[in-house]
């Protein structure tokens, strides 16, 4: 089939809001928009301005009165306790409603910010949608963050309420999430008023009743077969706030509205995924990312699909056929993940044998996102899948695809490096430092003129001028990336690296930054830096250079050791820094930057030039010799070349 994607494309570009307008009709409306953009509203103008509507009611009470009660809405597949749970349509819709009578009980009320701090159980994303329902606004902070950064997401959100769980299961070992919490309350300027926690088996956690902390499963119980009516919020109303990391310390708190954020999921489901209502669609992923708020939760119940949720890891859960065996389970149609997965799944099974021992005829397409992917990875997977691998990118930011290819609309012929040409509503261009457009073929900052397409963050909770300084103010008229990448002749994308210090860990986003900000609170650590370096199953992982005071005379190991711990205790395992290297000075330039860029090629073993503004050429050689001592810089310098 030829793909429409050139035709659909074009007819975005020819009449925007009559292209959006459409789209949005496939959502049910309390109230019509009167406006399908209004540029002089928000900080670069609103999407669907005037409409009223619910997004709990869209995902589940339209489907319900349609006759879709019946479908299963989801299933819960746990490889770690080995249990499958599945629940309709009108079964989902009583339990959202029962925690949505307990949250109106606990006082939340509509534009209230609630955290959900819990693992990959249903009582999770019920809780999403019971949110919706009632018009209050959810931050889900993943569970691989520590008491800290939890505590820094209460004190931004003013959260009134946190939903928690009392463990969650991680391989070999269960994760206490209560002095997780407790902890978090401690610290947090702002504390919640009460905390509803669900007991799981593994491991149950003390309540107090003092402190306002309620055995979730029995609270909402006593709610159950209640009905509460979706509360009509505005198109422009808040759904909720994502935290996500930004170049230092605070994390930014990633607004999405609840109109536009439902037309453009809606729309991609059937363009981009090319699911039709009533198929199973399954992201492995976690419901604490970007990627689990859009395509585990909303977009698969706004199309009427099955959405799995999974409890594991792509390998040693018990195997790297965990995902072959969900996928014919459940009849997976479109299956989502991380290169990673597939990185880790290759490592396992070089040869793809497991796949041999599972039917995964039924199987579509397999979407890949949240990282770089390598053209070793997707040629495995090509060819052990036999089904359309598709890359595609985009941010917490957008919520949804900025560059992909068509699988609703045909595909396209696929370029690998490159996740295939922009979405409607995402125009592209790459630019210099100066802001000027580069040269097709050009290595350039990837910037999205404005406006933002409907389902892109509106703002930063509270910090429209954050927003304004972190997005839109270096190239005006775009928003920012701070991805810097190549569009060729043909208007393929090539994404290449941040321009930013987030690196990409597992799939996940991670700020070096902030773990800097960590090592330097060490009493021996004079200075430090944190840069990505390779690795063969993560992609990146994050390496640190410790410079300690003059006077320390400890092991160096034990301090590395110490700060490997603050980095965990900190920001959280999920930061995986585990590499810490003792030097006795950071490259610099002779205005005090230190050269991280450098440093990651020396390790990266990529061709690197000395920069000319080096303070001191001789400090380079101490780290190429320690990066190769932990074997990374193989050829480091013998690739050297001179600026
Ligand atoms: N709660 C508590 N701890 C968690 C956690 C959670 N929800 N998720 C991860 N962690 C911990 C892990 O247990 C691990 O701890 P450890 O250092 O004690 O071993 C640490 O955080 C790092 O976790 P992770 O990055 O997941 O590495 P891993 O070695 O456990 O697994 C992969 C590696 C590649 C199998 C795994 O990262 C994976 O499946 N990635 C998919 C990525 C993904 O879904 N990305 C979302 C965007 S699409
Ligand atoms: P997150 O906000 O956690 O989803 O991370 C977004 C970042 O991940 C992007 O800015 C990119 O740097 C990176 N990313 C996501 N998808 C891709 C992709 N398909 N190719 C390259 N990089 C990607």
């Amino acid at each position: 089939m030829q793909s429409r994607y050139f035709e659909v494309y074009g007819g975005w570009q020819q009449d925007p809001e009559g292209f959006w307008g459409k789209a949005a009709e496939a959502i049910d409306w309390f109230k019509q928009p009167e406006k399908i953009f209004d540029p002089e509203q928000g900080v670069y103008g609103r999407w669907f301005v005037g409409g009223e509507t619910n997004t709990c009611y869209n995902c589940l009470d339209r489907h319900v009165a349609a006759g879709r009660g019946n479908q299963r809405a989801f299933i819960h597949d746990s490889a770690m306790t080995g249990e499958t749970r599945t629940f309709t349509y009108a079964e989902t819709l009583i339990e959202v409603q029962a925690i949505a009578a307990t949250l109106l009980d606990l006082g939340i009320q509509k534009g209230d910010r609630v955290v959900i701090y819990m693992p990959m159980v249903p009582e999770a994303v019920f809780s999403m949608l019971a949110c919706a329902r009632i018009g209050a606004v959810h931050s889900v902070v993943f569970g691989g963050f520590s008491a800290q950064e939890l505590a820094a997401r209460l004190n931004d959100s003013e959260a009134k309420l946190v939903i928690s769980a009392s463990c969650g299961l991680e391989p070999g070992r269960v994760v206490a999430y209560k002095p997780l919490l407790d902890q978090a309350v401690e610290m947090a300027r702002l504390k919640p008023k009460n905390c509803l926690v669900l007991q799981r088996p593994q491991l149950r956690a003390e309540l107090s009743a003092e402190r306002g902390e309620l055995d979730f499963a029995q609270t909402v119980s006593k709610a159950r077969g209640r009905q509460v009516d979706c509360v009509p919020v505005k198109a422009t109303d808040p759904l909720y706030i994502l935290y996500t990391s930004g170049t230092t310390g605070q994390p930014k708190g990633v607004v999405r509205d609840n109109g536009g954020h439902m037309v453009a999921l809606q729309w991609s489901m059937f363009n981009i995924f090319g699911m039709k209502p009533g198929e199973v669609f399954w992201t492995a992923s976690d419901i604490g990312w970007v990627v689990g708020h859009s395509y585990i939760v909303y977009a698969p119940l706004l199309t009427g699909n099955t959405s799995v949720i999974f409890e594991g890891k792509p390998v040693g859960t018990p195997d790297a056929g965990t995902f072959w065996r969900v996928v014919r389970d459940h009849d997976v149609k479109v299956l989502f993940t991380a290169p990673t997965a597939f990185r880790a799944i290759r490592r396992d099974d070089p040869d793809g044998e497991l796949i041999q021992h599972y039917d995964l005829s039924g199987m579509r397409a397999l979407f890949l996102a949240g990282e770089r992917a390598d053209s070793e990875t997707l040629r495995w997977a090509e060819e052990k899948l036999r089904v359309p691998v598709i890359d595609h990118w985009w941010q917490t930011e957008t919520g949804w695809p900025i560059v992909a290819n068509t699988v609703g609309l045909g595909l396209m012929p696929v370029k690998h490096g490159s996740p295939t040409q922009p979405m409607p509503g995402y125009a592209l261009d790459v630019l210099d430092d100066e802001g000027k457009p580069v040269p097709r073929g050009m290595l350039g900052n990837i910037v999205i003129k404005l406006p933002l397409p409907p389902g892109c963050l509106v703002s930063f909770w509270n910090a429209d001028d954050r927003f304004r300084d972190a997005c839109l103010k270096e190239f005006p008229g775009y928003y920012k990336t701070a991805d810097a990448g190549v569009i060729d002749e043909e208007g393929y994308l090539f994404v290449m690296a941040r321009t930013d210090d987030i690196i990409n860990c597992a799939g996940h986003r991670l700020s070096t930054g902030s773990m800097e900000e960590v090592c330097a609170k060490h009493p021996d650590v004079a200075e430090c830096a944190v840069i990505g370096v390779h690795d063969a199953t993560k992609g990146q992982i994050p390496c640190g250079f410790l410079v300690l005071k003059n006077h320390v005379s400890r092991e160096t190991a034990d301090i590395a050791k110490e700060v490997t711990n603050m980095v965990r205790s900190e920001i959280g395992p999920v930061a995986a820094f585990k590499t810490v290297m003792v030097v006795h000075k950071l490259p610099k330039t002779r205005s005090g930057k230190i050269l991280r860029g450098t440093m990651q090629k020396i390790a990266d073993n990529m061709p690197w030039k000395m920069p000319a503004t080096i303070e001191d050429p001789t400090v380079l050689d101490e780290i190429t010799t320690i990066l190769k001592e932990n074997g990374y810089a193989k050829d480091g310098g013998s690739l050297k070349q001179s600026a």
